[in-house]
């Protein structure tokens, strides 16, 4: 057997969900940089257009509007990067976020959460991979390739205080990330790999009211994560993507189900 360690990612047809937002904005931007045919998918028709211009027009690059919840939505995104490119050789499921909700504020406790709200979080952040998995991950099961990244947190697998819709919904993506890696490998061969990042701190729209004042200087939860965090610092979006290359590429061949932590240390520390 040939066993590539080739990092190279150059003409693989790559859909990002959240490819407007700030993480997979930055993934988009360095797989196209890298050779990628990048689809952005958002739930906003100016947010995706705004990270479409940021990012500069280029033959490679789409962007695509549904809500990552919505099958029929998502359906029609397929057809459109199928149509286009005639393939699909990695999702990333980087879309996500909180309302505030399904928050527990300093001043409340669980039982004032909002349970519409909770129901809405879970339902993007679980379900909102699990759609796009299914309809994405069919074609790949077609093509007996591809490769599915999910998004996971450091909410996953310890109580974080005050986002409990959100920590259950990514704690349910690492089971989704393992459940798929066995499905895909036991039924549709061993040229399907799903895999999670489970990305420490980084300063997004979503955790950016949490972590940081209106003078830029750190809330208290962002001086404990800066406590927490061995190496001392805030993540940078870019930070993200030699993992996420690494897992597009075939160098990561016989990768399949883990949950990679880039986090500075905070996973491997006791806080002690
Ligand atoms: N920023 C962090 O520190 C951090 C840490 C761990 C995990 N994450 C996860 O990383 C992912 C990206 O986070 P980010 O910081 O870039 O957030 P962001 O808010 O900048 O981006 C989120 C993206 O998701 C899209 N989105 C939201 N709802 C959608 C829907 N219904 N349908 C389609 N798209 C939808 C938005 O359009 C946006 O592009 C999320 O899953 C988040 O939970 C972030």
């Amino acid at each position: 057997m040939d066993v590539s360690t080739s990092l190279e990612v150059t003409g693989k047809v790559i859909v990002i969900t959240g490819g407007s937002g700030a993480l997979g904005g930055a993934m988009a931007r360095h797989l196209l940089k890298q050779g990628g045919k990048v689809a952005i998918l958002g739930s906003r028709e100016e947010s995706v257009s705004k990270k479409l211009q940021e990012i500069g027009t280029d033959e490679n690059l789409i962007g695509m509007v549904a809500d990552v919840t919505n099958e029929g939505d998502v359906q029609k995104t397929c057809q459109q990067v199928m149509e286009k490119w005639g393939r699909v050789d990695v999702l990333i499921n980087a879309a996500g976020g909180n309302l505030p909700g399904a928050t527990i504020a300093p001043d409340q406790t669980v039982f004032d959460v909002s349970l519409k709200d909770m129901r809405t979080v879970v339902d993007l952040n679980l379900m909102g991979s699990v759609v796009p998995s299914l309809i994405y991950g069919k074609i790949m099961a077609e093509q007996k390739t591809g490769s599915i990244i999910n998004v996971s947190s450091m909410a996953a697998d310890r109580a974080i205080t005050r986002v409990i819709g959100y920590s259950m919904a990514k704690a349910g993506i690492d089971m989704l990330t393992k459940w798929m890696a066995t499905e895909m490998a036991q039924k549709f061969g061993d040229g399907i790999r799903v895999n999670a990042i489970a990305p420490g701190f980084f300063i997004g729209n979503q955790n950016r009211r949490l972590l940081t004042n209106e003078d830029g200087s750190y809330t208290d939860r962002g001086n404990t994560i800066i406590r927490n965090t061995p190496m001392d610092r805030f993540g940078e979006a870019a930070e993200l993507n030699g993992v996420v290359q690494f897992l597009c590429s075939d160098a990561s061949s016989f990768v399949t189900g883990t949950i990679i932590p880039v986090d500075g240390g905070f996973s491997a520390f006791s806080g002690v």
